[in-house]
């Protein structure tokens, strides 16, 4: 009998999201899957997408983003992500998750980056997870807790000051336990942060411990990506060998002038520890950073754009030097003076950023920040960029290699199975784009115009975004967790 199809798109070039070389075919999908890959001439559907000239891909996965709350603002929101062809998203990195967490005031930066003490809801894992279920998104979420949320949560202002005693690594651990329980995959923290620098490895290590018996994915925002950049991998492969765990390094960088080029050096090193253990990086690809304003860490010889202050909401997207100069004082002065605000700070060389991208290792994760007034580019430009700049007009790499970055590889480090890869019995994320033309248009200067070349994006078979029309409205988005069995 002839397959009966919900949707087959024809005739596309595909890329499987393996890496494998693209080939020409159609994909036939029913429900939430892809129910045939190939020649699907003898099938029909009620819609038949004809795509001549086309790529179709696995959507898009953001191995890294802060979207804990934008996943929950309801159908047709994510834009930023969806007209990227994304279809799901890593939220809680960089140890800040939205949950477990309720604050009675504003919790210190940079939990802010996700929300103020307004949105912080959760008293356990469980309950972000029936949030999600209440409110679904366009996007399939994968959660992390964060250790910085959990640290503000037991330990109140201690947590900027000094190490977790041993009941409250107690009750972080349950915590993470609880967590784990209710369907999140992973723990994250963000050493270099204030809430965070005073937990040793130990105390990471403590909390972090469910996660062996979980299966669970230990990702960091390391605690120093500068100078002792090296020193911090040492600790994430400790972290990952002493509790025979996956550890994934965030958004690795070699940061400040005096590291430029040393990503010969972490890759190497990398590779090193790879040999013997589970452990990979993610990427975004830009050489500016973006998160919370800390006056503490300017330096002269950076240039600064500030992202959004609540008390001077009309500076955002103006350099911090023009500011300053205008308020007639210094730079730490202007930022004191700004806080609470977020920045965007050109810390990294491109050749770095290249190097780091183009390694086997490496998955691509924006970093966005949706909730910022000026966002760093990466939030509306991560993957037509990989795609458009990187890949084809630069040739750093394949399309086909580009598309496994954001795909398959990631799939299989993250543990989401069935998804990342186009074939028959898998979910049906999909994004179909013009090859030719797909490109990011976000800038530093104008940062949330959507990229061009992406057509049509499906989240479990449900169409949420359309190129000429924009968001569906379709909320087909799940809460997905890691199975690496
Ligand atoms: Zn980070
Ligand atoms: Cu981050």
């Amino acid at each position: 009998m002839a397959l009966r199809c919900d949707l087959i798109i024809r005739d596309a070039t595909i890329l499987n999201g393996t890496g494998a070389p693209r080939f020409t075919g159609d994909v036939g999908v029913t429900n939430d899957r892809i129910v045939g890959v190939g020649d699907l001439s003898a099938a029909s559907a009620d819609k038949e997408i004809i795509a001549t000239g086309r790529a179709l891909a696995p959507g898009f996965i953001d191995a890294h983003t802060h979207d804990d709350r934008a996943v929950l603002c309801g159908p047709g929101c994510l834009t930023c992500k969806s007209s990227q062809g994304v279809t799901s998203v890593v939220v809680g990195n960089c140890g800040v998750s939205i949950s477990p967490g309720r604050f009675a005031k504003r919790p210190p930066p940079p939990l802010d980056l996700v929300g103020d003490d307004t949105n912080f809801l959760f008293d356990s894992f469980a309950d972000y997870a029936e949030a999600l279920k209440q409110t679904p998104a366009a996007v399939n979420t994968y959660a992390l807790v964060g250790h910085q949320t959990l640290r503000a949560l037991v330990m109140g202002d201690a947590c900027l000051t000094r190490g977790a005693t041993d009941a409250e690594i107690g009750r972080m651990r349950a915590y993470v336990a609880e967590a784990m329980a209710s369907g999140a995959s992973g723990f994250s923290t963000g050493l270099w942060y204030k809430p965070n620098m005073h937990a040793t490895t130990a105390e990471v290590m403590a909390v972090a411990e469910p996660l062996k018996a979980a299966g669970g994915l230990y990702t960091t925002h390391m605690r120093d990506e500068a100078d002792a950049v090296c020193a911090s991998i040492e600790e994430t492969a400790k972290i990952g060998a002493r509790l025979g765990i996956q550890v994934h390094i965030s958004h690795h960088k070699c940061s400040m002038p005096e590291n430029y080029g040393r990503s010969t050096q972490t890759l190497a090193l990398l590779e090193q520890f790879g040999r013997t253990q589970d452990i990979a990086f993610d990427v975004y690809p830009y050489p500016a950073g973006s998160t919370v304003l800390m006056p503490d860490r300017l330096r002269d010889d950076l240039r600064v754009i500030v992202a959004w202050s609540n008390p001077f909401p009309e500076m955002a997207g103006k350099d911090l030097a023009d500011i300053a100069r205008g308020w007639n004082t210094d730079l730490r002065a202007a930022a004191e003076k700004l806080l609470p605000a977020g920045a965007i700070t050109f810390q990294m060389e491109e050749e770095d950023v290249r190097r780091i991208m183009a390694h086997p290792m490496s998955v691509i994760g924006s970093d966005g920040i949706p909730h910022d007034v000026f966002p760093h580019p990466r939030l509306w430009g991560t993957f037509p960029r990989v795609l458009g700049y990187y890949s084809r007009h630069l040739g750093l790499f394949s399309l086909e290699t580009a598309v496994h970055k954001m795909t398959g590889r990631t799939a299989e480090l993250f543990g989401m199975v069935d998804r990342g890869v186009i074939r028959t019995g898998a979910y049906a994320d999909l994004v179909l784009f013009d090859p030719h033309t797909v490109l990011d248009r976000a800038t530093f200067e104008q940062p949330t115009i959507p990229s061009q070349g992406i057509e049509q994006v499906w989240t479990n078979g449900v169409s949420t975004y359309v190129g000429d029309t924009g968001m569906t409205g379709a909320a087909p988005g799940r809460l997905i967790r890691r199975n690496r069995g």
